[in-house]
């Protein structure tokens, strides 16, 4: 499998664009953007050496891709490798994280052959039970077979709880309505413009999704590496995601529609909706409490049992945001001290008005 170069021109110059934005004194590097993991090799290196307190005078050999037969290192393998998630001590090496690290010579055509055998062969007489020399054996035929470590910073898989805990922040951002977040967690994902913008947000924020550039396939790749699916880096996937770019007019559902055409059924079959049920599951309770008054005069004296009032969020009769407005919302929800305790409420409908139609 050729993966495809991931540089492009369009992220050098937003880099750029974004570093001239940025007050000087800051590092923009550490600017991340949505909840996007990525880190390089030898940063996930440093993690290990100060995780497993290995002497700093090792670094320089290390760094110089010398990696000796000896415990120490083995182990650092291993942890390099659970850090980054290419290893897993229960189903080893996980090839569609660990080939983002390395860049093959584009002459080299049998690299993937000599690395499969390579590991074939270590394999077949190593020790199962010791994950650090599992580890390190199979790291090393990576870097003897298919291609040089690569420098930079790569994206990495999010577990299972950050994919849900993205779609819950989601959920939060476009105050999806309570109605469509009871029906997602009975499994059920009406095609309403919410629901759109909410698989918009979420492939957003986990970083495989771009405003500009559209879906980017290797992440996504590399995202579902339990089952890697190499249709995600077909020609095919791309021309058929070139063609819906820009063709609705509206992202979200432009996000939607490759969703449902091309890679909804790709890698890990429509993972997001089980993310967004189990999100959605978490979300529901949606009632607030509203505190009685505060008794100011001093007149009230007699002891009264002060019932909590609980408020639930009102219903919206259709899916469309543009029924919760505030006003109402408000003018329903002012309890008599004042307060507003509606726990959805948008205080103006305009700033989310460019997402719905
Ligand atoms: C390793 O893989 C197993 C089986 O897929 C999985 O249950 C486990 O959570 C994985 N371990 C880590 C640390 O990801
Ligand atoms: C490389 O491996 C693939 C898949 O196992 C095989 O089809 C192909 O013939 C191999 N190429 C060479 C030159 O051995």
């Amino acid at each position: 499998m050729q993966r495809r170069n991931a540089s492009g021109g369009g992220v050098a110059v937003l880099l750029t664009a974004i570093m001239a934005l940025l007050p000087t004194g800051c590092d923009a590097l550490l600017d991340v953007p949505h909840l996007t993991l990525s880190k390089s090799f030898s940063r996930a290196l440093q993690d290990c050496m100060e995780y497993l307190q290995v002497p700093g005078y090792r670094y320089a050999e290390y760094a110089a891709n010398s990696f000796p037969d000896d415990p120490e290192t083995k182990c650092m393998l291993r942890c390099v490798g659970l850090n980054l998630r290419w290893w897993n001590d229960t189903t080893g090496m996980q090839t569609a994280v660990i080939e983002g690290f390395f860049h093959p010579d584009p002459l080299d055509e049998l690299y993937e052959n000599r690395t499969a055998e390579c590991l074939r062969k270590e394999l077949s007489h190593a020790d199962t039970t010791d994950c650090c020399c599992l580890a390190y054996d199979s790291f090393r035929c990576y870097l003897q077979h298919y291609g040089n470590l690569v420098p930079c910073a790569r994206f990495y898989p999010e577990d299972e709880t950050r994919f849900v805990r993205a779609a819950q922040d989601c959920i939060e951002f476009l105050q999806i309505p309570h109605k469509l977040l009871k029906s997602y967690s009975a499994g059920s994902f009406p095609d309403a413009p919410e629901t759109r913008c909410l698989l918009r947000c979420f492939f957003l924020r986990t970083g495989v999704f771009h405003v500009d550039t559209g879906f980017d396939v290797e992440r996504l790749y590399t995202r579902d590496y339990e089952q890697p699916d190499e249709r995600y880096l077909a020609p095919e996937t791309e021309a058929r995601l070139h063609k819906l770019r820009g063709s609705t007019g509206d992202q979200c559902t432009e996000v939607y529609l490759a969703y449902r055409d091309v890679l909804g059924e790709l890698g890990r079959a429509y993972y997001e909706y089980d993310v967004l049920q189990a999100a959605a599951a978490k979300m529901t309770v949606c009632e607030v409490a509203v505190e009685p008054p505060a008794m100011t005069t001093t007149t009230t004296t007699t002891t009264t049992t002060t019932p909590t009032t609980t408020t639930a969020c009102p219903s919206t009769t259709e899916f469309n945001y543009k029924e919760l407005n505030c006003q109402n919302c408000g003018r329903l929800f002012i309890s008599n001290n004042g307060r507003v305790s509606c726990c959805r409420c948008m205080k103006s409908s305009t700033p989310f008005g460019k997402f719905f139609f």
